[in-house]
């Protein structure tokens, strides 16, 4: 296994942020982990387990060992009438995926097109898109604890998920490694189409009947119509979390402004529109030099070419201050910065 120094992780991470690692290694194996995590304490530096950078803002070079994991392996590992359990390396790109489970025919993660990263990060923010999160179809992970040095199995019960929320994001930051995931997936799809705008997508392409290319090309333009591609502008999809309220302080913003958009969870609480908040700040397509606010999606910021991460974060204070000083919201961060 080849270690690099000074490496750059522009090409590494989405937004594009142009700093260097310390060290850096690719590592498709637990022994090239493990061979990692020796050179690491040799050198007496931190580790960071980088997957796509489809979730994180350098702020700074990062003055320890980078891993990049690379494990691509998928296989059929069960099957009944019903479903197929699927297991994935950590390393395989997430849409990559997406779409070999479309054209195989397995129903489930459809409407998780297109969302950059790679599978080990799926469950770390439990991630979703169009009513569907991977905790719907996740089946078990296999997780390497640096300090117990064992392989653990994880099943949804020991995740702890949440919206945009898991145990690895908790307890569990920084002390392992997601090594493999398994989906369980329907081999008869059942095709969720609660989200409205997947049905407007849907009749606008004139689909006699649903199938899941149907759905997965429903979302595909939705997200091409409406979110930057990182190819072409950096940015890390979603910046913020919608937050969560209570239904009193969700009925009194609501009086104050009845175009509030929120939506009602089971637990009687409110999500509210994060985009829209910032939305009604009036920062929909701002820029400040290079760092600036997705013209057409008020949640996404971006880096159109040469913005540090010190850019898009101070922008960020700027936005989560107007939204408090407007609202009286306290906004979450859904990105990771480093
Ligand atoms: N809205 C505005 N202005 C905006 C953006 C949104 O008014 O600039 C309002 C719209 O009225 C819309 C509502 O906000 O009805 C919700 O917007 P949208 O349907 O685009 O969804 P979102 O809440 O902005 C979430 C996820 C996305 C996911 C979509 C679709 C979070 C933080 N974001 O966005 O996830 O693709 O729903 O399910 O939960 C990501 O996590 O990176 C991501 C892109």
């Amino acid at each position: 296994m080849e270690i690099f120094t000074n490496y750059p992780l522009k090409s590494l991470n989405t937004f594009g942020i142009n700093v260097d690692g310390k060290y850096f290694a690719q590592v498709a194996s637990l022994e090239e982990i493990r061979e990692g995590l020796a050179f690491a304490q040799q050198k007496k530096v931190p580790v960071m387990l980088l997957g796509g950078g489809s979730n994180i803002l350098f702020t700074k070079d990062y003055n320890g060992l980078i891993l990049k994991i690379g494990d691509r392996n998928m296989e059929q590992i069960a099957e009944t009438s019903e479903h197929v359990l699927v297991k994935v390396g950590a390393g395989m790109n997430w849409d990559d995926f997406v779409a070999i489970c479309v054209e195989k025919g397995w129903g489930g993660l459809e409407n998780l097109s297109l969302i950059p990263g790679n599978v080990g990060a799926s469950p770390i923010q439990n991630i979703g898109a169009y009513g569907v999160e991977i905790k719907d179809h996740f089946e078990s992970l296999e997780y390497y604890h640096f300090e117990q040095n064992l392989i653990q199995s994880f099943f949804a019960k020991d995740c702890s998920f949440g919206y945009r929320d898991s145990i690895f994001k908790r307890k569990l930051k920084g002390k392992g490694v997601i090594l493999s995931v398994t989906y369980k997936l329907d081999k008869k799809p059942v095709f969720n189409t609660s989200y409205g705008t997947i049905k407007e997508a849907l009749e606008k392409m004139s689909v006699g009947e649903l199938s899941l290319q149907a759905m997965r090309q429903a979302v595909i333009n939705i997200r091409r119509s409406k979110l930057p591609d990182p190819n072409e502008i950096g940015n890390a999809g979603s910046f913020f979390k919608n937050p969560e309220v209570p239904k009193s302080f969700h009925d009194h913003l609501k009086n104050q402004f009845p175009n509030l958009v929120a939506f009602k969870l089971d637990n009687g609480n409110y999500k509210l529109a994060a985009g829209w908040l910032i939305d009604q700040c009036e920062w929909k397509g701002y820029r400040e030099g290079d760092a600036g606010i997705h013209a057409k999606q008020a949640l996404v910021l971006v880096n159109y070419a040469h913005a540090s991460g010190q850019d898009i974060l101070a922008l960020s204070e700027k936005v989560m201050k107007s939204v408090k000083a407007k609202f009286g919201v306290e906004m979450e961060r859904e990105v990771n910065v480093v």
